[in-house]
C-alpha cells in the first residue's frame, strides 16, 4: 500500500494521508488512476509486479482496499460494485446449506433479498438482534452458521451488542458479519468485537460525497468462507471499477472530520426535536433514551453517527407534507454524503417493512446546524 514504513498512527492520520505519502516515480502527493486492463508478463513468462488481469486486480481498487483493510483492522478487504453486491457474495459464498440468523431491522433492500435466499438452499430467521435473549433462543445447533447484523440499523437505529452476538456465534460455530455502515470505523471497529466480516455500503460515509456505488468487506482472518468470497468476486467480476476506487479514496481521505462534523449536527438536532409539539418520537443512539444508548456507549467513540428519525404525531400524511416543506434538506433516498437529506422511509421500503409510515429519516450533512434546524422547524409546522 505504502512507499513507506506505517508508523503506527491514529485511524485520523491514517484516513488522511491515504495509500502513503506519494507515488513513487512522479513523486506526485496524488496517486494515480490505474486503468489498464491487463499487464505484461516478463520473457520468462512471469508476472514481476504480481499483476494479471483488471477484473480481479486493479491497483487503484487494491489501493482502497488497503485502506478500509488499515481502518478496520482487517486482515483483507475486497471491494465490489455496490454495498449489496458485498452483502450478497458473502451468501453466495456459503459452502452448505446454512441457517441464517439476519437483524430484524436493517437495510430494507438486503432484506427483501435474503427473504428469497431458499432459492439459494438457506433458510433465514429475522430476529431484534438488540435482544439476546431473543437471538439465543433462534439459533439451531448444527444448522446455524452465519449471523447477519447491521448497528445502528436503519431506519430505527436500533443497536446490537457485537461483542455479545459474537459470544453467542462462535459458541455455535457460526460466523458474525456485521454491516457497519453507519457507524463507520471511526465510532466502531466491529473486527475488534470479535465479528469475522465488517460490510460496508461504501457509497455512504466511507465515500461521502454521493457520487460513488461502492461495497466493501473486510475480514478479521483468511478462512474458508472468505476464499470462497475471493474466489467469487474473481467469477462474478462484480469488483468496483478504478475510477470509482479512487474517488472512494478521495472521499475517504476526509472521513474522520466529516462524519464527526454530521455525527455532532444530528446529536445537536435530535437532542432540540424531543419534545416537539408535531414529533411523537425521536429516534437516534445518542440519546440517552434510546433502548440502545449504554450498548451503543460500549461499542460506539467519538460520536453516534449522523443519522435520526423522528415521527410524526399526525401520521403518515403529515410526516410526508413534512419532507415536503424542507428547503435546505434534500428529499432523496441514500445518506451519508455532505449535503443533508430527509426521506420518507416507508414509501421506499414497502412490504413488510417494520418502519412506521409515520417515520421520517435524516441524513446529517455538512451544513449549519442552526440553519438545517431552522429548516426543519419551519417545515414541521405544517404537521402541528
Ligand atoms: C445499511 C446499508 N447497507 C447496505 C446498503 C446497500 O448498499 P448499496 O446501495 O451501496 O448497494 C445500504 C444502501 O442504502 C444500506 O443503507
Amino acid at each position: 500500500m505504502d512507499d513507506q514504513t506505517k508508523p503506527d498512527v491514529t485511524i485520523r492520520t491514517l484516513a488522511a494521508q491515504g495509500p502513503g505519502a506519494h507515488e513513487r516515480i512522479t513523486r506526485a502527493v496524488t496517486q494515480p488512476i490505474h486503468m489498464s486492463a491487463t499487464f505484461l508478463r516478463d520473457a520468462d513468462n512471469r508476472y514481476p509486479a504480481g499483476h494479471v488481469y483488471g477484473r480481479t486486480d486493479n491497483v487503484s481498487v487494491q489501493q482502497a482496499e488497503s485502506l478500509i483493510a488499515a481502518l478496520e483492522g482487517a486482515e483483507e478487504t475486497f471491494l465490489f460494485g455496490s454495498g449489496m453486491a458485498a452483502a450478497t457474495s458473502v451468501l453466495l459464498a456459503l459452502a452448505k446449506p446454512t441457517h441464517i440468523i439476519a437483524s430484524q431491522v436493517m437495510y430494507w433492500g438486503f432484506r427483501s433479498w435474503l427473504r428469497d435466499i431458499g432459492r439459494y438452499g438457506h433458510c433465514v430467521s429475522f430476529v431484534e438482534t438488540s435482544d439476546l435473549d431473543a437471538v439465543r433462543a433462534e439459533v439451531r445447533p448444527g444448522e446455524t452458521g452465519l449471523f447477519w447484523i447491521e448497528t445502528p440499523s436503519n431506519p430505527l437505529w436500533t443497536i446490537s451488542d457485537i461483542a455479545a452476538i459474537c459470544e453467542i456465534a462462535h459458541a455455535a460455530g457460526a460466523i458474525v458479519c456485521v454491516d457497519s455502515t453507519v457507524a463507520t470505523p471511526i465510532f466502531t471497529r466491529p473486527l475488534a468485537f470479535g465479528a469475522d466480516i465488517v460490510m460496508h455500503s461504501a457509497t455512504k460515509y466511507l465515500n461521502g460525497h454521493s457520487d460513488v456505488v461502492a461495497g466493501a468487506l473486510a475480514t478479521a482472518r483468511d478462512g474458508p468462507l472468505w476464499s470462497n468470497i475471493r474466489k467469487l468476486r474473481g467469477q462474478l467480476g462484480n469488483a468496483l471499477s478504478a475510477f470509482d476506487a479512487w474517488l472512494l479514496m478521495r472521499g475517504m481521505r476526509t472521513l474522520d472530520i466529516r462524519v464527526k462534523s454530521q455525527a455532532r449536527t444530528a446529536a445537536t438536532l435530535a437532542a432540540r426535536l424531543v419534545g416537539h409539539a408535531a414529533v411523537s418520537e425521536v429516534l437516534y443512539p445518542g440519546l440517552e433514551h434510546h433502548a440502545g444508548h449504554r450498548t451503543a456507549l460500549r461499542q460506539m467513540s467519538g460520536g453516534f453517527g449522523g443519522m435520526f428519525s423522528i415521527r410524526v404525531k399526525k401520521g403518515e400524511n403529515a410526516a410526508i407534507a413534512v419532507a415536503a416543506a424542507v428547503n435546505l434538506w434534500k428529499r432523496a433516498t441514500s445518506f451519508g454524503g455532505i449535503e443533508s437529506l430527509i426521506e420518507h422511509r416507508a414509501s421506499i421500503e414497502g412490504e413488510g417493512s417494520p418502519c412506521p409510515g409515520d417515520l421520517l429519516r435524516f441524513s446529517a450533512g455538512l451544513e449549519d446546524a442552526d440553519e438545517l434546524y431552522g429548516d426543519l422547524i419551519r417545515a414541521l409546522a405544517v404537521a402541528v
